[in-house]
């Protein structure tokens, strides 16, 4: 497919067309010289823009882009048309419409993943964290926040959540409630099973709450068939809206048990989904030009064939991600089998010239940017395969790293032979 859209998408301001030797001028850059030979023309995105190869905020199509030209009232009844048309969109993605509801809540997605460990687990409850990653390890960071009890299971941050071992802990702790586990963990972009997960955590009669941020809408979740009590994720990850609103996925009748719970009121998903569901209305100022370009986003994302659509481009941005990135001489964290179609996890070259921070900025100066690393355990940059990109970028990013790493005298990309 087509990913960049029309070449007549409004400029950013102040931003120069992407044919001018835009490198040169980097403000970035103070002054400097940025590349030796003035020829390279750094990649854009149609308004100009670098592509991202991160894990959100994302590349977004112009026409989501152009979605937010619109002011509308919080109270006018063609934005609470939307809003419900937007959560019925979202409940379709995993066939939910008949026994789940949906609570947008304005922020980032950290907001809603602290409104669900809040509003779910009970003040007398438990929760048991399955940890192989940084996004595990703050929702065990949020329950001291909230109060509420919490104990961990960790795995490496290589390594998927064993769900064996959740079976172990569940029968030995009886006063567990509840089980959180991340879908895709985005700190090794790891998939972990959460399909057995769910089983497990059924089985054993307890409730499963969902961290699904980096990958909803870029894989199968059948709520059909998977049990969980709530799924939180956002709208500038997999569905390529702008960021700015994170959304539970909840069993009605386990939301309706929340009553009561919530530790803080802007996170109370019970009371703000009472007063949708009454008047159609957000509680609080609603992020509305966000949500003018989700609700676009969800029609180009439908356009794509949903679930199945977009997982295909994205996992042949990984495949074309992954082959260029070995025939350069890098090393994956992780084996084929566990990796997610989001981001790709690299240890840093063995070569003493390489340096990230340089690395970065090079590339970044080329239209691309990626992701510094966030394993713990060794040294290690990411970069994304998700978002409004395709073929083309991906192989352009490619040669972007060729070139770069000629120009910074890097020959030996594998890891270091001891880690
Ligand atoms: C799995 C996962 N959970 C939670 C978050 C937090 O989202 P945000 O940075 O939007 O608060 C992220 C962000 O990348 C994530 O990947």
């Amino acid at each position: 497919m087509d990913v960049m859209g029309p070449a007549t998408a409004p400029q950013r301001p102040g931003s120069k067309s992407p044919s001018q030797t835009e490198a040169l001028a980097d403000p970035a850059l103070n002054g400097e010289t940025a590349l030796p030979h003035e020829t390279v023309q750094p990649a854009a995105s149609p308004t100009g823009d670098p592509w991202l190869l991160t894990p959100g905020p994302l590349t977004t199509s112009p026409t989501v882009k152009e979605a937010m030209l619109h002011d509308l009232g919080s109270r006018d009844k063609d934005f609470i048309a939307i809003n419900r048309r937007l959560r019925d969109r979202l409940l379709h993605i995993i066939h939910g419409q008949d026994s789940h509801v949906c609570v947008p809540l304005q922020g980032s997605g950290t907001f809603v993943v602290e409104a669900m460990l809040g509003c779910f687990v009970p003040k007398d409850g438990k929760v048991l964290i399955l940890v192989n990653g940084a996004y595990g390890n703050r929702m065990a960071k949020i329950c001291v926040y909230n109060g509420r009890s919490a104990v961990v299971v960790e795995w490496p941050e290589g390594q998927p959540v064993d769900p064996s071992i959740l079976a172990e802990r569940l029968a030995a702790d009886p006063t567990i409630t509840h089980v959180a586990a991340v879908h895709c963990e985005t700190t090794a972009g790891i998939l972990n099973p959460i399909e057995e997960i769910a089983r497990v955590t059924a089985d054993a009669g307890r409730r499963l709450l969902i961290d699904a941020m980096s990958i909803f809408g870029a894989i199968e979740l059948d709520a059909r068939r998977v049990p969980f009590d709530a799924l939180v994720a956002s709208s500038n990850k997999c569905l390529e809206g702008a960021p700015g609103i994170g959304f539970c996925l909840a069993r009605q009748g386990a939301l309706e048990e929340t009553c009561g719970n919530a530790p803080a009121l802007s996170l109370d998903l019970y009371d703000q989904w009472v007063c949708m569901e009454g008047n159609g209305q957000w509680r609080f100022t609603p992020p509305t030009h966000a949500i003018l370009a989700f609700d676009q986003a969800l029609t180009e994302y439908e356009a794509e064939g949903g679930v199945a659509g977009r997982s295909g481009r994205y996992q042949e941005n990984l495949e074309i991600l992954l082959s260029g990135m070995r025939d350069l001489g890098f090393d994956t964290l992780l084996p084929d089998d566990l990796q997610a179609p989001i981001i790709v996890t690299f240890h840093n070259p063995v070569d003493p010239a390489f340096v990230f921070e340089e690395f970065y900025d090079r590339l970044r100066r080329r239209g691309y940017v990626i992701y510094p690393g966030k394993l713990t355990v060794a040294e290690s940059f990411r970069i994304g395969c998700i978002g409004r990109l395709g073929k083309t970028e991906m192989e352009g990013a490619l040669a972007a790293i060729r070139d770069t790493l000629a120009e910074m005298g890097v020959k030996r990309c594998h890891k270091r032979r001891d880690i």
